[in-house]
């Protein structure tokens, strides 16, 4: 099919997400995906500046997970995961609780970011109820994003993306996020802020609260909002002195964005439920996990179902997923990823710096391999701006998602140093222009 013709079968077919049809662009129909480059049907080639939505890590289409997945195929495609194992699933979770804290040790396998969620926190509430303990209550961030299905929504509603399914959600206590970017003098009046809410909470409604969730270090979706390692260990540990389960959402800082394998390695206090998805496959394939402790899983053992776990999804711990995300891994020890992390860590300082510099952009800051700026802007057009940045980014090959007026860059961690220093003048060009 053309190119033309398939946008027309596109534009007929097809609902997409997160997408107002009536008003955007049209799709660009993409044919390719090579390292930290994709490709339309003329050839022509845009940066993916945004590991396309947050997932890919070591580049598009990288031969050696390319192989894992062919060969999982060829071996065994899919079984159903509750009566059956295999050494796909059972070789990832050996992997992946030999790198998280100690104490997480059981793998819970969902296949997206929001079913993790999900997971999480049916098994906090769970846990408490398997114990004839009346605490239903939830605690999140202000602007906190996690995903799409009604508990994650439900846990997100301050995002105001909700407002149709309002009276479906479940009642959640929220804490102002103590936003921070470099050199920003009201960061530890901020934090107090945010820890006298949290301390308020806590001493009205300890027994009713069952767990706390947050995004780590960085708000995604809320336009990448930073927060400080003391801060999470501040929560963390008020939390624990409470009786109230953490969950970390490192669905988005998982697998190296945030500089360490993993924010939670940042600061000491250990969550009691950690969910990761998006890069956990290299960005390949859909797969989730929710991983928590002995402690909990022992709370769900019974001689009766009555305390079982009951959920599951039909692609549950898919082979082909988790053969492709322990090729993830094994690609990230080989090609010294940690290094190629911190040459583009240090290619964003240098380059948000030169743009403040410029009067375009404030509150710069940089966590590991993700960048993000607000852009000054004439508030009569802060509707339209992010649209009008995308198409710009776009017609300059550089593929960028702003969030409002947030422009961030989160880049498979393959790219050159010359792509991203030649995607930072373009950026500048473009802002200059705006
Ligand atoms: C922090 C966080 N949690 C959860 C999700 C939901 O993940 P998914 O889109 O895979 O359902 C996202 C997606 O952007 C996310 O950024």
């Amino acid at each position: 099919m053309s190119q033309s013709s398939l946008l027309q079968a596109d534009k007929i077919h097809i609902w997409h997400p997160f997408t107002q049809a009536k008003t955007a662009a049209d799709a660009i129909v993409i044919i390719r995906g090579q390292a930290a480059s994709l490709f339309d049907e003329q050839g022509k080639e845009y940066l993916d500046l945004i590991s396309s939505w947050w997932v890919n890590l070591h580049g598009h289409s990288h031969p050696k997970i390319v192989e894992a997945i062919v060969k999982q195929a060829q071996t065994l495609d899919h079984v159903m995961f509750a009566g059956f194992t295999h050494a796909p699933a059972v070789t990832l979770a050996q992997k992946l609780t030999a790198l998280l804290p100690a104490s997480l040790q059981r793998v819970f396998y969902s296949d997206n970011g929001s079913t993790a969620i999900e997971v999480a926190v049916k098994m906090s509430l769970q846990y408490w109820y398997n114990q004839g303990i009346k605490k239903k209550r939830i605690i999140a961030f202000e602007g906190a994003y996690h995903g799409d299905t009604f508990g994650a929504m439900s846990l997100g509603q301050s995002s105001g993306f909700y407002h149709p399914f309002a009276d479906y959600l479940f009642d959640v206590d929220f804490v102002t996020y103590p936003q921070t970017w470099d050199d920003d003098a009201q960061v530890i009046a901020k934090e107090a802020k945010s820890l006298a809410e949290l301390d308020e909470l806590i001493q009205q409604k300890a027994s009713e609260i069952a767990a706390l969730i947050i995004e780590p270090l960085v708000q995604g979706a809320a336009g990448m909002r930073f927060c400080r390692p003391a801060f999470l260990e501040a929560v963390v540990s008020r939390c624990k002195a409470s009786n109230i389960l953490v969950i970390f959402d490192e669905v988005m800082t998982g697998f190296g964005r945030t500089g360490t394998l993993f924010a939670c390695d940042q600061q000491q206090q250990v969550p009691d439920i950690i969910c990761l998805s998006k890069g956990i496959t290299g960005g390949f394939l859909p797969l989730a996990v929710t991983v928590t402790t002995e402690n909990i899983y022992q709370n769900f053992l019974d001689c009766t179902f009555e305390k079982a776990f009951t959920h599951g999804h039909s692609y549950t711990a898919h082979p082909l997923g988790c053969a492709a995300a322990i090729a993830s891994l094994t690609v990230f020890e080989e090609e010294k990823t940690f290094d190629k992390i911190k040459i583009i860590q240090e290619i964003h300082k240098g380059r948000i710096a030169q743009l403040a510099k410029t009067g375009k952009i404030q509150h710069g800051r940089v966590q590991g391999t993700i960048a993000a700026m607000d852009v000054k802007i004439d508030s009569t057009y802060a509707s339209s701006m992010s649209q009008q940045l995308r198409q710009a980014f776009l017609g300059a090959g550089l593929n960028l998602r702003p969030l409002g007026n947030v422009v961030y860059l989160m880049p498979p961690y393959c790219i050159t140093p010359e792509q991203l220093h030649q995607a930072y003048d373009k950026i500048e060009q473009i802002l200059h222009q705006s």
